[in-house]
């Protein structure tokens, strides 16, 4: 798309340029592409100067090499969080049964099903419109998507069966979220990035349960901080997991995975 795409008007990358976007002219290409008029181009490259986020602009997101369908209020998948399904599919390549708790816009998912194929997948959020834009991206899996507070909103018949249960909780301290980038703070819900005091109150939820969904040697993924995950690693062995850290200097990513014995 980027290198065969139509040169960008010199005004669109000028103007993305003045409002302070690094790679404004990647960016015009991306607009260029995506708008059906020249209006459009003009109302996108207007909402994209004033600090709309890419992604949500274009209305999706590059993830594994899938194109996610990313809506308004709905938390964009970041790539960092590739290195999750990595660990996920190095974890458990034969996974039958995946959840994706805390899915968002259902991107870790689809990435997984779509390494794994075949897989039954299931992902669960407790923002409607998080859900919505789930269940978009996993349809072409079969995937379903449920909504709920944790896990709550999956079905019973779960319990016991799940191989990957991959979960990017909210993990940002309450008195962190004012320091977050302005595309964050003001285009994603504080649902999706407030974890509470020391932004682990989600992930000790779903640490406590996990055992309980998981399978014999299934696995559960979260990411957290560097700072984070000794105290995550801490919740997952309270909870009965085998819990180690892995982190990717590429990626700037630490992920806790921990094992159902
Ligand atoms: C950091 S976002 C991650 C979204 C997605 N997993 C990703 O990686 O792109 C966290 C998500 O957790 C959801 N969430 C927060 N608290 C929840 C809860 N108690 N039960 C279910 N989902 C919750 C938010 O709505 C949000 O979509």
């Amino acid at each position: 798309m980027t290198s065969t795409s139509p040169c960008p008007p010199d005004s669109v990358v000028a103007a993305l340029r003045a409002a302070g976007c690094v790679f404004a002219e990647d960016e015009a290409r991306l607009l260029l592409a995506a708008a059906r008029t020249p209006d459009e181009l003009t109302a996108m490259v207007d909402r994209r100067a004033s600090g709309a986020p890419l992604e949500l602009v274009v209305g999706w997101a590059e993830f594994r090499g899938l194109r996610i369908t990313v809506e308004p209020g709905v938390f964009v998948p970041r790539r960092r969080t590739e290195f999750l399904v990595e660990q996920a599919l190095a974890h458990a390549p034969g996974a039958s049964v995946v959840v994706d708790l805390c899915c968002g816009s259902g991107a870790v998912g689809a990435a997984l099903a779509d390494a794994l194929g075949g897989a039954e997948l299931h992902a669960a959020d407790i923002d409607p419109a998080a859900v919505r834009c789930a269940g978009r991206n996993i349809a072409p899996f079969d995937g379903r998507a449920h909504e709920g507070d944790l896990y709550e909103a999956l079905p019973g018949r779960l319990r016991g069966r799940v191989d990957i249960l991959a979960a990017n909780v909210p993990y940002v301290p309450s008195d962190e979220v004012a320091l977050l980038p302005a595309e964050a703070r003001e285009h994603e819900p504080l649902v999706a990035l407030d974890g509470g005091s020391d932004g682990l109150d989600v992930l000790r939820r779903v640490a406590a349960e996990a055992p309980e969904w998981l399978a014999p040697g299934g696995c559960l993924l979260v990411e957290t901080s560097e700072r984070q995950a000794p105290t995550a690693v801490d919740a997952f062995a309270r909870g009965g997991l085998a819990a180690r850290v892995v982190a990717s200097e590429e990626w700037y990513a630490n992920v806790v995975v921990g094992v159902r014995p």
